[in-house]
Parts: C-alpha cells; structure tokens; sequence
C-alpha cells in the first residue's frame, strides 16, 4: 500500500489532491461524478460575512489555454455556510478549508471568530480582495497589510490558517515571508493573475460588437507562473505551500512537488473533467509504485534529489 498521506503543519490531508476554491462548490456538488471523500480535502468557494451576489453582465471569457472569470465573490455567507452545508460535509466525511473573503480587516476578524467557534479546522485567506479602508488595493500586495491582517486573524482563529498569495505583484517573496512571520501555518499560491478578455465580431449586417472581460486568468495558460511563484515562496519560508495553477495531469503534480509543493489544489480543470481529481489520485499512486517507493513523502526527496 502506497502512503499518499501528507501532515501540513498538523493539518493532516490522506493525499495531496485538493480542489481550489469557486471551483469545486461548497460542499458535495461534484456528488455525481466522484466520491468526495476520497480527495485529501475541499476548499469552498469564498465565504463572507454577508451573502453576495457577484458581479452582474459577463462572468466568464474562454482564453486560449484557460479562462478569465469576474464572478466577484458570489456566495451564501458564513451562516448558511455554517447552518446548511457544514452538516454535509461531516456527514459524508469530506475533509475541507472554509476560503474567507472580505473588504476590511474586521470582516476577516469576525468570520475567523465565527471559524473558531463553529470548529472549523482549516481556513484559507483569500487576500486577493480589495482592501476598502487602503484605496481598494488588495490585501495581499502589500506585505505591511498582509502581516497586519495575518497576525489580527491569528489572534482569533486557534485552526489551520492558510494565507493565499495573489501573484499580481512583483515581490512574492516579503509577502510570503511577512505571512510566515505573522503566524499563518501554510501558503496557498497562486490565486488567478489579471487579464482582459476581448473579442471583437463582425454582426451578419456588418457592425463590429465588442466585448470586453476584465477579471482572473485561470487554467492551464498560468502554470510556468505558478511554478515560478511557487519556487520562489519555497526559496524563502519554512512552513509548507500549497501549488496551485493550471494543473491538469500527473506531469503538472510531478513538476508542483519538485519545486517545493507539498500539496496541490485543483481548480479550471475540474470544470471540464469532474473526475480529474480521482484520476490524479489513482495515478500518483502508480507512479510512486513505478519508482519502487512506497510514500508520497519518499517521491518528494527523489524529486528534489534530497
Ligand atoms: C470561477 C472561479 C472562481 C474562483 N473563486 C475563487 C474564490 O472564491 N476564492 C479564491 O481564493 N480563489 C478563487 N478562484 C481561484 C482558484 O481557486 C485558483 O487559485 C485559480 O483558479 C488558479 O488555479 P487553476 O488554474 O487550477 O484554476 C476562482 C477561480 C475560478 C476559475
């Protein structure tokens, strides 16, 4: 038997297959097509302190190798989050990381008081929102505000907290540092980079419609990002790192691991193969067996000739 198990920091995953979040629902929605259980865990799409509705007109732009979304944080809010779906996910045994959004540093206060008290066991800090009360800049490109935010959470929330980095800066490397230092356990990059999707059709009766998608660049099109993100975080911290990317078959784990990931989340590809993530899984285990090795942990050292 083939060890896929993985212990970041205390939190314990059976493997290192998670899905990313707004990708994958809230709780048992990919039911039909895989066994949730099985997936070292789910991370739920963003929660806030009150329910929204998103942005409203196009939300989604197909790109060559992946997809722009602007989607804009739509979800139930943290007490029906808490009240209808967290009974399903201990009911069916599903391993998961509540993802937490917010405007200001007290939202976030207040959802990790809410976290601690309802028992949940792992969050991811989606720093990727613009910060109201700092000109909307988002929390995560300033290392000084993301320290702040970091160590206001930490304060409160006694679980597994997660700091997920936006790669749309140019020194991922203090905003790493500043979470570790500040008290996160690990770091989840990358969330999705900027990009503008534009198509211009010429109409049957001659006229030229334009449209234009301004929001997050996901899919396969980001990985070398990612990679590179994720090797230079690892360059820098000691907690562990969650790789997250346009990863989409075995090749793309191997490459996650080598440069420094322990686990990895999944997200664009689940919409076009649902069951990808049990795939992934059922394939790690054969390569681990290939190589006559008998833990994830084991292929980890090979991969980075430790
Ligand atoms: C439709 C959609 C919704 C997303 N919503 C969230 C979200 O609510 N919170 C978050 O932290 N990341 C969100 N993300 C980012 C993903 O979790 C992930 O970081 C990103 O898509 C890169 O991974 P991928 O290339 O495998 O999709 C979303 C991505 C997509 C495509």
């Amino acid at each position: 038997m083939v060890d896929l198990s993985v212990n970041l920091n205390g939190f314990k995953l059976q493997n290192p297959i998670m899905t990313a979040s707004g990708t994958y629902g809230y709780a048992d929605e990919y039911d039909d097509f895989i066994d949730v259980s099985k997936l070292g865990a789910i991370v739920t799409k963003a929660i806030s302190i009150e329910p929204k509705k998103g942005n409203s007109g196009e939300r989604l732009f197909e790109t060559y190798g992946g997809m722009i979304n602007r989607i804009g944080l739509e979800n139930l809010g943290i007490e029906e989050f808490i009240s209808k779906k967290l009974p399903i996910l201990k009911e069916k045994n599903i391993n998961y990381v509540m993802n937490l959004a917010g405007s200001t540093v007290e939202d976030y206060i207040k959802a990790a008081e809410i976290a601690q008290s309802a028992g949940i066991k792992a969050i991811e800090v989606n720093v990727s929102c613009p910060n109201v009360k700092q000109g909307c800049l988002e929390f995560g490109t300033n290392p000084n505000s993301l320290g702040h935010l970091t160590s206001e959470i930490r304060k409160i929330y006694k679980g597994f907290l997660i700091i997920k980095l936006t790669p749309n800066v140019s020194d991922i490397e203090s905003l790493a540092k500043s979470a570790e230092d500040n008290g996160a356990d690990c770091i989840s990059a990358i969330n999705t980079l900027k990009g503008l999707g534009v198509k211009v059709e010429i109409t049957p009766d001659k006229k030229i419609k334009k449209t234009f998608v301004q929001g997050g660049l996901s899919g396969r099109c980001i990985k070398p990002v990612a990679l590179s993100m994720v090797k230079r975080i690892k360059a820098v911290v000691n907690i562990p790192i969650i790789g997250i990317g346009g990863i989409a078959n075995i090749e793309d784990i191997l490459e996650f691991l080598t440069v420094g990931a322990d686990a990895i989340q999944i997200g664009t590809e689940n919409f076009c193969h649902p069951d990808i993530t049990i795939k992934l899984i059922n394939e790690l285990t054969k390569i681990i067996e290939s190589l006559n090795l008998e833990s994830l942990d084991e292929l980890k050292r090979k991969l980075r000739d430790e």
